[in-house]
């Protein structure tokens, strides 16, 4: 309770900082309304590009930095590969992936490539609906248009699966989706990656890497009690990551982040899953290495390392649990 109190004196901070224009627009209920009014309207689409072996090979490893496979695949339950049903749970209910191999029936294989970006860079399905967060289109927003359609081209290449979507299990109002719209309205911004000329390509290179695909900022950063990224801690750690795992300080902070670790540290632990320390990491980011970033090649690795330890540190103390370890199991 008291940890929510705080997180809500934080979050209302941080509406007042960052949103008092447009809570206000939301309170009046207008965005409810036409929410529902999207809502309604359904737009079946389909479409598809021939194969191209270039642009699959090129998707694979916009596929492979975007973590596609841990959440789409119920590994647990030996789920096939991408058919979805793996159970997110976050704080407003179980989430359940959906299948999106291109099976035409249950999965998205009569989607075109414009569906796919809507989905990827606004958060709405084809059928104008909005979706929750725990698919980070927060991040995928960041998506290059050319990566999406590379995207696309190896989403189509997979072996479709016959496999109904799983409905979700949240309470109410949580699960309505009408209130992603004022959500979206308050936390998201729609937008490509911006290349910052001052930098190297291999730092932009990483930052791209690592804000619009790896999304290491979507379990690696404290979220406000509506589920939305704390940007004045970014990368810095939270106790409460996905499945309520403890996710630590990566931002290069001597004393409470990884600014001991060398570049090549961190492409190791990438890699690997290996740290300096020769432990290993567990959980959520075990299975991150595993299913995506062990697949990309030395060069992104190395990107990525060069960003992250190039970021501006942040102290900022991430406690370990008692018990210890994720809530996943
Ligand atoms: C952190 C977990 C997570 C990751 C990583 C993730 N997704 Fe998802 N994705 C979800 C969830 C959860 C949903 C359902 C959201 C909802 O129901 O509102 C979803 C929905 C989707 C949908 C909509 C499917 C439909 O039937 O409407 C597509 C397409 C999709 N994801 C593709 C991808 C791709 C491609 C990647 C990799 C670039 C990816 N996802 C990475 C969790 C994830
Ligand atoms: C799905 C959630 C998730 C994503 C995505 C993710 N991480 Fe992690 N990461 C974690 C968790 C959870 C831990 C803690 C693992 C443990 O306790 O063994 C962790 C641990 C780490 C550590 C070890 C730090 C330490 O001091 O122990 C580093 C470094 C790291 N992650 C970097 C990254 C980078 C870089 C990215 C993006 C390329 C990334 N992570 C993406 C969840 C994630």
């Amino acid at each position: 309770m008291h940890k929510a109190s705080q997180a809500l004196a934080r979050w209302r901070a941080r509406i007042v900082w960052r949103s008092a224009g447009r809570l206000g627009v939301c309170l009046a209920g207008c965005c409810i309304a036409a929410a529902l009014l999207l809502g309604g309207g359904a737009a079946q689409s389909q479409g598809q590009t021939g194969p191209d072996s270039d642009a699959v090979r090129r998707g694979a490893t916009v596929f492979h930095a975007g973590g596609c496979y841990s959440c789409h695949t119920d590994s647990k339950n030996g789920g096939a590969p991408l058919a979805g049903g793996r159970a997110l749970r976050t704080p407003f209910g179980v989430i359940y992936s959906p299948n999106i191999t291109p099976d035409t029936e249950t999965g998205i294989g009569g989607w075109s490539l414009e569906d796919l970006k809507r989905a990827l860079h606004q958060g709405v399905a084809p059928d104008g609906s909005h979706y929750f967060p725990a698919f980070p289109y927060t991040s995928f927003t960041l998506m290059t248009d050319a990566d999406v359609a590379d995207l696309k081209a190896y989403l189509d290449s997979v072996t479709p699966v016959r496999q109904a979507n799983q409905p979700h299990e949240m309470a109410p109002p949580f699960g309505w989706r009408v209130l992603l719209l004022p959500w979206k309205w308050l936390f998201f911004d729609e937008g490509r990656y911006q290349p910052d000329p001052d930098r190297s390509a291999r730092w932009n290179r990483g930052a791209y890497l690592a804000n619009a695909l790896a999304h290491c900022g979507e379990c690696h950063t404290p979220r406000n009690v509506l589920g939305a990224l704390d940007r004045d801690l970014w990368f810095a750690g939270t106790e409460d990551g996905p499945e309520g795992a403890r996710a630590p300080n990566i931002t290069p902070d001597a004393a409470t982040g990884i600014g001991r670790w060398s570049d090549s540290d961190l492409v190791h632990l990438l890699k690997t899953g290996f740290m300096p320390d020769f432990d290993n990491v567990q959980g959520l980011m075990a299975e991150a290495v595993d299913d995506s970033y062990s697949h990309l090649s030395d060069e992104d690795l190395g990107a990525i390392a060069a960003y992250v330890l190039a970021l501006e540190p942040i102290e900022h103390q991430v406690e370990r649990k008692s018990g210890g370890g994720s809530a996943y199991d």
